[in-house]
């Protein structure tokens, strides 16, 4: 019987420690034990009771870059034998998935490590049981999905890093239950904004690194927390550099922050100025502004598609909103209801125009203080009207004009002519001796050819009139071509 036990531990033994072999152990003066397994190319996590040490209270399972474990799930089992652990490192792995209540048998456990692996989920049941943790490190989790409940069992952390983990967005109540928070790492993800309540609840933030990301602005209510911090991180941020980061600037808080390392992105102006070295009175805004519509009127039939394009200015980027004659808003960039788009550009896109779109329009460019607006008509025609978008151009008061001056271009060619006929045919002398009645009838013929001239002219101007007042498709082409053959 004990034979056969011995031999199943053999075997036992060869399965699951077969590749734990090069763990190091070490002893502390408290005889308390580390157990490093770094740079083994481990595919499981090595059995600790295989150690017989007592207590165990850091592990380490870890590698870098080129040497990486294949270590696709945490188990439930891999730590039940080690309850005494306090730190617990397992680190460039690949690790995809944690079982939850993996680390529940260790409540001693004060720091997890996690970083560079390629976690895709975590709740809060991946950290049930281990409520004292005080530093948990998530960071280089590329592919990680997390949501709001992710705190729940670990209230008591004052250290997190969740820096380059991709994220995009951080909701305002996010870290809100962590009342010990000191340090928080957010370096390297793709944060565009941050809101004002983000940190303004964690009474003991002290440390907060948001280097790295796409902020180009910071919230000012953030001021008075900046005043109680010990540092703050914000460089490679494309910060925008106008009335609402002057704050930054302003000398209590060059020490908490990288002011010297921090750069200008914006405006144009102050691209890649260093933040400390612009004046003041450069940290400026321009009010929103309605700078001009495409038309000021636009006529189209009912059903039909119709973009309404204007141009914006100020700084900040304006919000934008469109109002419809009945009082309807469509409010924000990028936003639909209906069959009504506001484009990212602030374009207003109508998709089938209905009869209560007629009428005027405005478009309003807005921050929280101020606004500016512009009316455009929009004249909606009925559905038997559909054809007129076919229609070439109708002429304008300045097409009139441009053939008008061509007559008098052309007018002026039989007068230069006649001009060098006099030159050519007879000196002045001639002419004063022996032809008078010459002269006559070159006067007499360049008024009758300036008239005749006229005259045309005349006529393709009354012509004209006619066509634009009757407005038919196929007058205005028979005037073109009447305006091609002069
Ligand atoms: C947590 O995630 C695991 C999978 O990773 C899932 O099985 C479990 O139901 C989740 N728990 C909660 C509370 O969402
Ligand atoms: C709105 O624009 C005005 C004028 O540029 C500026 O002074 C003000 O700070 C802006 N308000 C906000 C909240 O952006
Ligand atoms: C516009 O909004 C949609 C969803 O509402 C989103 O997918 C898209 O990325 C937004 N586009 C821009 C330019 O913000
Ligand atoms: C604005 O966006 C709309 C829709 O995305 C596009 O059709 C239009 O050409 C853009 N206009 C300008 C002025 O960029």
């Amino acid at each position: 019987m004990t034979f056969v036990v011995f031999i199943l531990m053999l075997v036992i033994r060869q399965v699951i420690f077969v590749n734990t072999e090069d763990c190091r152990t070490k002893e502390n003066l408290n005889h308390e034990f580390a157990v490093n397994c770094d740079f083994l190319k481990l595919t499981l996590i090595p059995s600790m009771v295989r150690f017989g040490l007592n207590p165990i209270k850091f592990i380490s399972i870890s590698g870098d870059a080129n040497n990486l474990n294949n270590i696709p799930t945490i188990r439930k089992t891999d730590f039940q034998a080690v309850s005494r652990v306090t730190s617990l490192v397992i680190s460039w792995s690949q690790v995809k998935t944690v079982e939850d209540g993996a680390f529940e048998k260790m409540a001693d456990l004060k720091t997890l490590s996690l970083t560079d692996n390629e976690l895709e989920s975590l709740n809060a049941t991946t950290f049930a049981g281990i409520p004292l943790l005080k530093e948990l490190d998530l960071s280089g989790n590329r592919i990680c999905k997390f949501d709001e409940t992710i705190f729940n069992n670990i209230q008591s952390i004052s250290v997190l890093n969740l820096g380059d983990m991709n994220l995009l967005f951080i909701r305002e109540d996010f870290f809100n239950s962590l009342h010990s928070l000191r340090v928080l790492k957010l370096y390297t993800n793709h944060i565009k904004t941050v809101s004002e309540n983000l940190i303004l609840n964690l009474p003991a933030l002290e440390n907060l690194d948001l280097s790295a990301n796409q902020l180009q602005t910071i919230p000012v209510e953030w001021k008075p927390k900046f005043q109680t911090m010990k540092r703050v991180h914000l460089v490679e941020n494309p910060l925008h550099c106008n009335c609402l980061l002057a704050w930054l600037q302003e000398q209590p808080y060059q020490t908490t922050l990288d002011s010297g390392s921090l750069v200008c992105n914006g405006p144009q102006k102050l691209r890649y100025s260093s933040f400390l070295n612009v004046p003041d009175r450069d940290f400026v805004c321009i009010p929103p502004k309605v700078l001009h519509c495409e038309q000021s009127t636009y006529s189209v039939g009912v059903n039909q598609q119709l973009s309404i394009v204007c141009e914006y200015g100020g700084d900040p980027v304006p919000e934008i909103k469109w109002t419809r004659p009945d009082g309807q808003v469509y409010d924000g960039r990028n936003t639909s209801e209906g069959g009504y788009h506001v484009a990212e550009n602030g374009t207003l896109l109508i998709y089938r125009v209905l009869m209560s779109d007629n009428g005027l329009w405005k478009v309003t460019a807005y921050n929280q203080t101020t606004s500016d607006n512009m009316l455009i008509n929009v004249i909606v025609r009925k559905a038997e009207r559909t054809e007129p978008q076919t229609i070439p151009p109708i002429f304008k008061p300045e097409d009139c004009n441009f053939i008008h001056n061509e007559a008098a271009i052309s007018s002026t060619v039989p007068v230069i002519k006649i001009s060098k006929i006099l030159e050519k045919g007879s000196p002045k002398a001639d002419v004063a001796t022996a032809g008078i009645d010459m002269g006559n009838i070159y006067w007499v013929l360049l008024a009758a050819i300036a008239s005749a001239a006229g005259a045309m002219v005349g006529l393709l101007c009354l012509l004209i009139m006619f066509c634009k007042r009757n407005k038919k498709p196929n007058r205005s082409n028979q005037i073109r071509a009447f305006e091609h053959d002069i």
